[in-house]
């Protein structure tokens, strides 16, 4: 029989791990303070031991700390209602064996506890335990969505696997990317982001690997890439979904060799940076359409993270919503309140902007609004919703003149161009964007 230490302060969830689990055949037994859970592992090793995290004034950081150094090889699984990144950092730094979104199936729970025992029976390997400060947290939610995120960003941060990371505008790919530098052994290197989509791609390649003097009109002295710029951090390639064929190939060859040649130099130099890319592209589908390497894509991807929508872990909308309440009312020095309703009107919302639109929602409100409601809600909602049609109905205007155009010059597309005083790369762009 496995023996189990049980922490937990809520004695009906107590009460039911305990008998779930003893129902499996283990030895449970049930503590309901940090103080009382130490005592027990200073008295006897526990194979496995079930924490809660947040308990009394210490935590379940401390019940893992204490498991370990009584025995490294414990295996500590650690549940919380309440997950930050940096809580899951801590735990997964302080060698936590798992990580549970609360409220959770017994199912999850039982079978995270037979891994721990398999592991445990396996041998698992040993880590060390370091304390440190937590930070406040940037990123906010604790949907079982988010908090398998954390985890995946608490393994793959130290590492220098090169990381993806896919979503929706506005669901927080650039905080993520953060992140992983943050708790990456490069955290006081720098961390440069670069948008691919706003460089033209006859820049691209001399922005990120540099040029030398002379390597074409205009470049009057040696320019540093990017690449070389971030040496020793962290870049991060946003619309990587948008780079061109040739400059793929060009990526490529760099994320495999770590080798950069400044555009117009004899020789290739070495640098050392992670990469992390970014993309509100679904990867995937550019890959099998044959407009993104599938080389490429698979050398990038060791690890990949997919971040939800907003409308799909409504359930953090009320925890985000005061987060950025609390921000705007210190910025502007305001004190307006957040209100049940409001919090109500604003999870029934769909968010095509996700967190993004939340926040640039909420920020209007501390200024303008006297209390946060759901009129106030429901009002800026429609005023937002009305600007992004003006916006749509532009657009619009836009390709009906194109067509025009085009249909007056019988299809020329040079002709069309000139009469629509634009470039006929931009007319390319465009046409493409309308799929024409
Ligand atoms: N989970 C989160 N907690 C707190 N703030 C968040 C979260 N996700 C996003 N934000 C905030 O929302 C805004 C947009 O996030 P970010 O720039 O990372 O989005 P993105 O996915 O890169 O979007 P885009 O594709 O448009 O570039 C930022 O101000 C960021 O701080
Ligand atoms: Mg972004």
């Amino acid at each position: 029989m496995s023996k189990l230490l049980l922490v937990e302060d809520d004695p009906a969830l107590q009460f039911t791990v305990q008998t779930a689990l003893e129902a499996e055949g283990y030895e449970v037994d049930a503590v309901s303070t940090t103080g009382e859970a130490i005592e027990r592992l200073r008295d006897s090793a526990y194979p496995i031991v079930v924490s809660d995290i947040y308990i009394d004034e210490r935590t379940g950081l401390d019940v893992l700390d204490a498991a370990r150094r009584k025995d490294p090889r414990c295996a500590v699984i650690l549940m919380t209602g309440r997950g930050t990144i940096e809580t899951t950092v801590a735990a997964t730094r302080g060698g936590v064996f798992d990580y549970i979104a609360k409220p959770f199936e017994l199912d999850v729970m039982i079978d995270a506890v037979e891994r721990a025992k398999a592991s445990r029976e396996s041998g698992g390997e040993e880590e060390e335990a370091v304390e440190e400060e937590l930070p406040e947290t940037e990123l906010i939610g604790n949907t079982p969505a988010m908090v398998e995120i954390y985890k995946k960003v608490a393994r793959a941060a130290p590492t220098d696997a090169t990381v993806v990371i896919e979503g929706e505008t506005g669901t927080g790919k650039e905080v993520v990317a953060r992140m992983v530098h943050r708790f990456s052994r490069r955290a006081n290197q720098p961390f440069v982001p670069v948008d691919c989509a706003s460089i033209a791609p006859s820049l691209l390649e001399s922005e990120l690997f540099g040029a030398v003097r002379g390597a074409y009109t205009g470049a009057d002295r040696d320019r540093m890439g990017v690449f070389e710029a971030a040496n020793h951090g962290t870049v991060l390639l946003d619309e990587i979904g948008d780079i061109e064929h040739n400059f793929q190939l060009a990526l490529l060859r760099f994320l495999e060799k770590g080798e950069i040649r400044p555009v117009g130099a004899s020789r290739a130099r070495e640098v050392d940076v992670r990469v992390v890319a970014a993309t509100n592209r679904d990867l995937q589908r550019l890959v099998d359409e044959n407009k993104f390497r599938s080389d490429l894509w698979w050398r990038l991807n060791t690890v990949r993270i997919i971040l939800p929508p907003l409308r799909d872990r409504r359930s953090d909308i009320p925890t985000l919503a005061r987060f950025f309440a609390n921000k705007y009312n210190a910025r502007y020095s305001r004190d307006v309140k957040l209100m049940d309703s409001g919090v109500k009107a604003l999870q029934e919302y769909t968010w095509p902007g996700n967190v993004r639109q939340l926040q640039h929602l909420i920020e209007r409100l501390t200024v303008l609004a006297d209390r946060i409601d759901a009129e106030a809600v429901n009002e800026a909602l429609t005023i937002m919703e009305a600007r992004d049609k003006t916006v749509d109905t532009l657009a619009d205007a836009e390709e009906e003149q194109i067509r025009r155009v085009l249909a007056a010059t019988g299809g020329n597309k040079s002709k069309a161009a000139q009469l629509l005083g634009i470039e006929r790369k931009t007319l390319y762009r465009k046409l493409e964007r309308m799929k024409l």
